[in-house]
């Protein structure tokens, strides 16, 4: 069996040769590939890059794919694993908390498409996940930041204690509780057809908003946004009290967004939740229960207009 392990620039320079140096020691053959970092690069072509660099150094079938970072990098090298001679084992070793809580977990895989977020992919399970909590020692606190959102927002869906506790719990029991919510909930639908939805709770918002950003909005604060869009959304339409979309908007407090409402409607009309022209958001029904429904257009566009919201810096953990 011969190794390949896939990371990005900024993870390459802190825990590239460690890695790398591991697989040798262990007698193993490997080769270090790399690609620039950011959710820009998450594209058909960077994939494709890749694939020729293995192609040329010879591998074939025989080949272990490790994809060594954070979400980004969880993407793509999963699904280059999953079509590279039609399929061979992929081992996951995230670096971020994004990459501990979410992208690691369900085996979803995917490219951007030159509109849309994660349009093309596929569903493949790893191997072997491996959560060394020692990669977030470098952690920048932006990331800390997207991870906290993605905890959050999981909490939201599913486990109310969770949420309304959040700041008791040390990072590590709020990784692992997180990692327990997705693991149940992908176990239920393994293929999102249903219940795991609910995980794109402020999902169709915030690709929506990195599209029109170019990705200069990270993923965690369109999240953020995205899930105070939706729980307005869910309050307009008299799904959520006033006292639990008070409690979120608490946790992610509004600011101002400077995309129109027509440009943010373009680009949420192509999520590929929606079906049939209609747009469905997830709504909560109250914190710790959610839903997904089909929401009139001129409710979003109301809420777009009224508020262009949206969300805080001041997400805090332990
Ligand atoms: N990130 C949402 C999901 O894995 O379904």
């Amino acid at each position: 069996m011969r190794y390949a392990i896939i990371t990005d620039h900024v993870v390459l320079n802190l825990y590239g040769e460690r890695i790398y140096r591991q697989y040798k020691n262990e007698g193993k053959d490997v080769a270090l590939l790399s690609f620039p970092a950011g959710e820009a690069f998450k594209t058909r072509s960077v994939k494709e890059n890749l694939e020729n660099q293995l192609l040329s150094l010879g591998y074939i079938r025989d080949t272990t794919i490790v994809a060594l970072g954070g979400g980004v990098v969880i993407d793509l090298v999963g699904f280059l694993a999953s079509t590279f001679c039609r399929g061979v084992p992929l081992i996951l070793m995230p670096t971020t908390v994004v990459g501990m809580v979410d992208a690691s977990i369900g085996g979803k895989t995917g490219v951007n498409g030159p509109g849309g977020k994660n349009m093309i992919g596929t569903f493949y399970n790893a191997a072997q996940t491996v959560i060394d909590y020692n990669f977030l020692h470098t952690l920048p606190e932006k990331e800390w930041f997207n991870g906290r959102v993605e905890m959050l927002k999981a909490a939201l869906v599913w486990d109310r204690d969770f949420f309304e506790n959040f700041s008791t719990f040390s990072d590590f029991q709020a990784i692992q509780r997180s990692r327990t919510i997705k693991e149940a909930i992908v176990s239920q639908d393994p293929y999102d057809r249903g219940v795991r939805r609910l995980l794109n709770l402020g999902h169709t918002f915030a690709h929506a908003l990195e599209v029109l950003s170019h990705y200069r909005i990270s993923h965690g604060e369109a999240v953020a946004f995205g899930v105070v869009f939706d729980a307005r959304i869910s309050y307009e339409m008299g799904v959520l009290s006033k006292d639990d979309f008070s409690q979120i908007q608490n946790v992610f407090p509004p600011i101002f967004l400077d995309f129109s409402c027509e440009e943010m409607l373009q680009k949420m009309r192509l999520d590929k939740k929606n079906s049939n022209n209609l747009l469905h958001c997830i709504l909560l029904q109250k914190i710790g229960l959610a839903t997904q429904s089909v929401v009139p257009e001129n409710v979003i566009k109301r809420v777009l207009d009224d508020t262009r919201l949206c969300a805080g810096k001041n997400i805090q953990v332990g």
